[in-house]
């Protein structure tokens, strides 16, 4: 499994660092079986696997419930886990018990936790207590309803300035690696060489030290748009769909199952059986 100076090292020797989400136990399989650096678990999970509109009514409960499923599935990957909606945000005490349970009971490597004001404190007081953070700036989902919807940040000098600001912030509350998402590119690329953490980039352009997708964007695997950064690498829901289809019409045409699949029984066996 690599480790957290690993990823330093990817970072100054220019190799990129490859993330993917990962909700349950297949998922999870793909992921380390495609040799992916790192996998998040992503609180997108209450969209692209339970089937809310956002990702604020996902718990921690949730969250656990998922990332014990993938770290049955990936137990040789660095894995992170996305601290959910409002579960950082009260006291330092509080964040520390729901952090400590999180990774406690999943046996993950590190937190990931959105934003910067209110929230560097939770980061250094995570990491004091020995759990790596990775924090998370540019468009925050949590904070979508503040932010006035998913799009762009960082657009005008000024609110990239405020996005470099916070990024430095967050590498000295002690953040080991920063989720960069949706901000220009130059805006990313200026951030990389400022920081000497990991920057990971979600449409945050190449300039940046690795990638993160969402699990069930990369291959499409029933969602119903995708934004613009992402790219599609195949198509799942195709060949479920075509796999189920045949399934269903070979049961009404009673084509399935055939004697393949079937078990049988000895003739000398069948007399008495009969009434
Ligand atoms: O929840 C998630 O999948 C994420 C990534 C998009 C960075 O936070
Ligand atoms: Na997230």
């Amino acid at each position: 499994m690599k480790q957290l100076n690993d990823f330093r090292s990817m970072k100054k020797n220019g190799e990129k660092i490859v993330m993917l989400t990962a909700y349950d136990y297949p998922s999870a399989k793909h992921a380390e079986g495609c040799e992916v650096d790192m996998i998040l678990v992503g609180d997108s999970l209450g969209m692209v696997v339970l089937g809310y509109d956002s990702t604020i009514p996902v718990t921690t409960a949730d969250m656990i419930h998922h990332s014990k499923a993938v770290r049955r599935g990936a137990s040789n990957t660095f894995t992170v886990v996305d601290m959910p909606f409002m579960s950082y945000h009260l006291s330092v005490r509080d964040t520390l018990i729901t952090g400590a349970k999180m990774i406690q009971e999943t046996g993950a490597q590190a937190l990931k936790l959105e934003g910067a004001d209110g929230v560097l404190e939770h980061i250094q007081a995570l990491t004091n207590a020995g759990i790596p953070v990775c924090a998370h700036l540019g468009l925050t989902p949590q904070s979508v309803a503040v932010l006035g919807g998913y799009k762009v940040q960082g657009k005008d000098a000024q609110a990239a300035q405020k996005i470099i600001h916070d990024a430095k912030l967050c590498e000295e509350a002690g953040a080991f690696m920063l989720v960069l998402e949706c901000v220009p590119k130059q805006l990313a690329r200026e951030i990389t060489k400022q920081l000497s953490i990991p920057v990971i980039g979600i449409g945050a352009g190449v300039e940046v030290d690795g990638q993160v997708l969402v699990y069930h964007d990369v291959i499409t695997y029933g969602v119903n748009r995708v934004p613009k950064f992402v790219k599609t690498y195949g198509n799942v829901d195709e060949v479920a769909t075509k796999g189920i289809s045949a399934y269903v019409s070979e049961v009404k045409s009673c084509q399935f199952p055939s004697d393949d699949q079937s078990f049988s029984m000895k003739e000398e066996e069948l007399i008495g059986l009969y009434g």
